[in-house]
């Protein structure tokens, strides 16, 4: 089969900047991801600034770089486009693709900047039957669908509430959380949100408290932490019979469980201990499925709607917190638009 030819809008740290060696194992770039995999070939890099483009079209030896999307798009006959901007340019850019006929577009998480631009990229990627993917990276890795195996047994009891720590914001990191949450628990039913006193460093873009209840009926409480102090992104969720506590980025997992006790108190234990076999911020099976993909016209791992409903909850935390009152999910408001990320 031959190469796809994949472009990169957006040079910064998740399109270029985050690997700086390329010879690296871990893969944390679109575009080293693309320049390592066998069935695609990286033919073009964009960015408004001039010096990214530069850098990063000799290390990868590139001969055409753009400082504007459709010159890219008109002169390439592209396959493939990450688009790796914040945001705010996402509808935009989707278009530009559409209308050059790209066959694929993976787009940066959040997938837009509001729910109506995010519905109208997927409806105009279905109607033009274009593959679209979003990069909410753990969804493509083989340990994430272990652990919602595990974590949806029988055996383990009743969850009885989950807790999460994050931070960094609730649209930059929040957004991957709501995700995950969505892949181990289903669709949010209802939130409560408050803007958390730990700052998340971005006045646009804070971190919320928010008290959810999904459609099974699990609880779950999202706790904002400031990165300032150290890094955190946690999900514990406690069973009756069990306990996982999971580690978001090291991919590391602490199962617990009652193996003793001292008169009437039950103890919880460390009982079992599983790593995956890479970080979380890797991303090379990201665009490995996203290639697949479009060669095969499957859906991604990681959708539009999959997208979508991670934007809506966390579009629905912040309308929860100024309303200061339960949103139900859906809501009416898709014009609210967040800033950047
Ligand atoms: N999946 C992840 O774990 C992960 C990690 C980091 C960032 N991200 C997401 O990726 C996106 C980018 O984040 P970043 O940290 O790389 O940002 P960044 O600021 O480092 O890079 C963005 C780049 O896009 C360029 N740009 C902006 N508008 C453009 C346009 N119209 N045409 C061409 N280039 C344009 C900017 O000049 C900049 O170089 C954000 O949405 C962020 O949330 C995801």
């Amino acid at each position: 089969m031959k190469k796809l030819k994949c472009g990169v809008i957006g040079c910064g740290r998740i399109g270029c900047g985050f690997d700086e060696i390329l010879s690296r194992t871990l893969i944390r770039t679109h575009a080293l991801s693309y320049y390592k995999n066998p069935k695609s070939e990286l033919v073009a890099l964009c960015d408004i600034d001039k010096k990214k483009l530069e850098y990063y079209g000799k290390k990868y030896k590139i001969e055409k770089v753009y400082e504007n999307s459709k010159d890219m798009f008109e002169d390439q006959k592209l396959d493939c486009v990450s688009i790796c901007t914040t945001a705010n340019e996402h509808f935009k850019l989707v278009k530009e693709a559409i209308k050059n006929d790209v066959k694929g577009i993976i787009i940066e998480k959040p997938i837009s900047n509001s729910l109506d631009s995010a519905e109208k990229i997927i409806k105009l990627c279905k109607k033009s039957n274009v593959v679209l993917a979003v990069n909410h990276q753990r969804r493509f890795d083989p340990f994430y669908h272990l652990l919602s195996k595990l974590i949806n047994q029988k055996k383990n009891g009743n969850v009885q509430n989950v807790n999460v720590y994050y931070g960094g914001g609730i649209a930059n990191s929040g957004s991957h959380i709501y995700d995950v949450l969505r892949f181990f628990f289903g669709d949010v039913k209802s939130l409560n949100a408050n803007v958390s006193l730990n700052s998340s460093n971005n006045m646009q873009d804070p971190n919320y408290d928010v008290k959810i209840q999904f459609k099974n009926k699990i609880r779950c409480n999202l706790v904002g932490i400031n990165f300032k102090n150290y890094g955190i992104a946690e999900i514990d969720i406690l069973f009756a019979k069990k306990r996982f506590s999971i580690d978001l980025v090291t991919n590391q997992v602490k199962i617990f469980e009652v193996l003793s006790r001292v008169q009437d108190y039950k103890l919880l234990q460390l009982s079992k201990q599983l790593k995956g076999k890479r970080p979380a911020t890797d991303i090379r099976l990201v665009i490995e499925n996203f290639i697949n993909c479009v060669q095969t016209r499957k859906n991604p791992f990681c959708t539009g709607y999959d997208g979508y409903k991670s934007l809506e909850l966390v579009v629905g935390s912040i309308l929860s917190a100024k309303s200061r009152r339960e949103l139900q999910i859906p809501f009416k408001n898709k014009n609210y638009k967040i800033e950047s990320r």
